[in-house]
């Protein structure tokens, strides 16, 4: 049996864990008993189509929204409900629309990434210039006036420079060109690496996310139907 202080101190290095998650709106059971894992280092791909519910699951391992059953933990510790203490814990959110504010500049959208006191020295601030030079470019723009395509790299920027523990991203290719999101992906996926950092990318294109992610999670009836690291989920994807 462990101790109370050893459970408190949770795993150390087993990642993000989702067991039995249930989600419900109005009635309707969105979310169904959906388990998933990533590992430190990861990066792992959530496909489905839409409704299915992957915006739904990145947010509510958020606490952006409340679960009706199921155990979300990181590094064996239960991550708390409320979405302050959820990004203070180490979860970083790329949402659905990027959540970009529009009369703040680039540079004060990025530091709000900086939720947990990071000291200067150890965010990836300097990786991340180099992964999008396109960001340091329109630093002092307000971020508004940006390219759909410049806002997702922004929000990418604004997700990695903490150095979360996990960075979870919804509709990753959203506005960005075939060649911006594959520097993109590459970027996520070799920061993941270096810096144990669990990534995991919800997107539309399948493809894709099997060509970059270790691992991809097929999501419907609210649960996960396939897990794969192979390349080939196109026929239960088009079903
Ligand atoms: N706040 C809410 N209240 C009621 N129903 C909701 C709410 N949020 C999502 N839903 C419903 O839950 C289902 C799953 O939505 P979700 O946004 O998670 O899908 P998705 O897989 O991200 O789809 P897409 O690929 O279109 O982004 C949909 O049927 C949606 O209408
Ligand atoms: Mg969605």
């Amino acid at each position: 049996m462990k101790t109370l202080k050893e459970r408190a101190a949770g795993t150390p290095g087993t990642g993000l864990r989702i067991d039995d998650l249930h989600v419900r709106f109005s009635g309707a059971r969105v979310i169904d008993g959906l388990s998933l894992t990533v590992a430190p280092g990861e990066i792992v791909g959530l496909a489905g189509r839409n409704g299915a519910g992957k915006t739904t699951t990145l947010r509510s391992i958020s606490g952006l929204v409340a679960r009706s059953g199921g155990v979300i933990e990181l590094d064996g510790v239960r991550l708390p409900s409320r979405p302050e203490s959820v990004a203070r814990a180490g979860v970083a959110h790329v949402p659905e629309g990027r959540g970009i504010f529009a009369d703040l500049t680039v540079e004060e959208n990025i530091r709000l990434g900086l939720v947990r006191k990071v000291p200067a020295a150890q965010t990836l601030r300097g990786a991340l210039e180099e992964a999008f030079p396109v960001v340091v470019r329109l630093r002092d723009q307000k971020a508004g006036r940006l390219s759909g395509g410049e806002q997702q790299m922004v929000a990418l920027f604004r997700g990695l420079i903490g150095k979360p523990r996990v960075l979870l991203v919804d509709e990753m290719s959203l506005g960005l060109s075939p060649r911006a999101l594959l520097t993109a992906i590459e970027a996520l996926a070799e920061l993941g690496r270096a810096h144990g950092i669990g990534v995991l990318v919800v997107d539309q294109n399948s493809r894709m996310l099997h060509e970059h992610c270790d691992r991809v999670y097929l999501l419907g009836g609210g649960r996960v139907r396939l897990w794969d690291d192979t390349s080939n989920i196109a026929s239960a994807y088009f079903e």
